[in-house]
């Protein structure tokens, strides 16, 4: 009974953590497609080829459910990847839609039509092709109406916080908040649209100030995930066992993972 957790690197593993924390019994298999991150800088078609490879992996594991917790491959494969490529028996899940569900106040499964909700100053932070895909628009626009997002690309942040360079992963966030607030000076809530940016998120909540409400993904995504469960036993495939598997350098990765959490994680080559 595992699911599968996608994400173009280490990132993810904040979304695994969370899930982790609130499903300790099941077990969870990881792939990080190192040997081709950073996907943030990538076409879309690139993103979708590399995306539906990782999920048929993960799908040999026994895990008939995958979670992509990588924002881009969420925004610009997975649409493309529930309409023309997943089997009926199987399931590809992003992390926009628990994101989205908590902005606007909804519970799962409610496919009313759009409503205003509370917010209506929207800051999204994320890669550039997380952003160039409007994925996030597309799927508020559904759920709500009158609501102003404004997408800032956090070009650098990834790579600092992957070199372990926290100073400059510091300042660049900084000056994406600058950015942002010149084009929208008071934000209500803002969505940090990225798995590495939990990382940071005391740095994005103080350039933005504290009138502003942060949105981090992994405790939504976690939280969503046992609802989905709950409602969906079946979807639970049959692999037995955690494991960590990676498409880059087990031992380069483990030590980076390991850094990245502070604990320690053992990757698996893919
Ligand atoms: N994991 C990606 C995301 O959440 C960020 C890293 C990348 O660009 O591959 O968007």
């Amino acid at each position: 009974m595992a699911v599968g957790v996608f994400d173009s690197g280490i990132g993810g593993l904040t979304v695994l953590d969370a899930v982790t924390r609130r499903l300790p019994d099941l077990p969870l298999v990881y792939l990080g497609d190192n040997a081709h991150a950073p996907y943030g800088v990538r076409t879309h078609d690139d993103i979708f080829n590399l995306t539906c490879a990782a999920v048929e992996r993960l799908w040999a594991e026994g895990c008939d459910l995958v979670i992509l917790a990588c924002n881009t491959a969420s925004a610009a494969a997975l649409k493309r990847m529930q309409e023309t490529w997943v089997p009926k028996d199987k399931r590809v899940l992003g992390v926009f839609v628990p994101m989205i569900e908590a902005l606007t106040e909804r519970q799962w499964g409610d496919n009313s039509p759009p409503r205003e909700v509370a917010v209506r100053h929207v800051a999204l932070f994320a890669t550039p092709a997380t952003v160039a895909s409007r994925a996030f628009q597309r799927e508020l626009a559904f759920r709500a109406i009158g609501v102003d997002v404004e997408a800032q690309p956090c070009g650098g942040v990834v790579d600092a916080i992957e070199q372990g360079d926290e100073i400059l992963a510091e300042a660049l966030v900084r000056s994406h908040v600058e950015a942002l607030k010149r084009r929208m000076p008071h934000p209500q809530a803002a969505v940090l649209g990225c798995t590495h940016y939990p990382l940071m998120e005391a740095t994005f909540q103080e350039a933005l100030g504290p009138d502003v409400k942060v949105f981090s993904q992994a405790n939504l995504v976690a939280e969503s995930l046992a609802d989905y469960l709950v409602r969906r036993p079946e979807m639970l495939g049959s692999g037995t066992e955690s494991k960590f598997l990676t498409t880059g350098d087990p031992k380069a990765v483990s030590s980076k993972a390991t850094q990245f959490l502070r604990r320690r994680i053992t990757f698996e080559p893919a």
